[in-house]
């Protein structure tokens, strides 16, 4: 029996071929300038291009859940991957699904053959950068002015590196 207290199944899955509107709906959600579907589906597209979505199931969830709750895209390009971009919905952030998604993009990309996964994350989103922290991220760069505000301001941005088999290994979370 469901408890008040148990979180409803969360599932991961690739994106495929009829998933580029919740995903532009998911994308819209989490970022102050949302992709459209053509986007999604150019970055798609790319050699050694993926999505994932992740899904709440079961009997009280409401459609949105059901729907999509958090997205992951990335690139894989011989040994190294790019995660492009990551979102939650924000009604179902702190909860595990950045971690199960991340973890989940880091094992596909570790089959994939890629060793090292790489990401841009604005110095001010101290949210996301606890996320990588977590997961054996670490600071090799900085990007200046790397990313355009809507309000005409920019913001520079940390490149981050994870080595995929130490991460995976020993030290990324397990999920809950
Ligand atoms: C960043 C983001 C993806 C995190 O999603 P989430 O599902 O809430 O993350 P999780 O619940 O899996 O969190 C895993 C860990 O990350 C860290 N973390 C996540 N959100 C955090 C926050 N707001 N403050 C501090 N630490 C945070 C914590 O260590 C957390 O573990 P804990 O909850 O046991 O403390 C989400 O806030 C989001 O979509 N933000 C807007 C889009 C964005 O910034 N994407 C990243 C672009 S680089």
């Amino acid at each position: 029996m469901l408890s008040f207290h148990q979180e409803p199944r969360l599932t991961i899955k690739p994106v495929g071929a009829f998933d580029l509107g919740r995903l532009a709906r998911l994308h819209r959600h989490c970022f102050e300038e949302g992709w459209s579907r053509s986007d999604l589906a150019h970055l798609l597209a790319l050699p050694g291009g993926f999505g994932l979505i992740a899904r709440r199931g079961g009997t009280f969830v409401g459609l949105d859940a059901l729907r999509g709750v958090g997205f992951a895209l990335l690139r894989v390009v011989r040994d190294e991957c790019e995660l492009l971009s990551l979102g939650v919905l924000p009604a179902h952030r702190r909860r595990g699904v950045a971690g199960e998604l991340l973890r989940t993009a880091m094992q596909s990309c570790l089959d994939g053959g890629a060793q090292s996964m790489f990401l841009e994350v604005a110095i001010d989103n101290l949210s996301a950068q606890a996320l990588y922290d977590r997961f054996g991220f670490v600071r090799v760069g900085t990007r200046p002015d790397y990313y355009a505000r809507p309000d005409g301001t920019r913001m520079h941005a940390y490149t981050m590196r994870c080595d995929l088999v130490a991460a995976l290994g020993s030290r990324a979370p397990q999920p809950r």
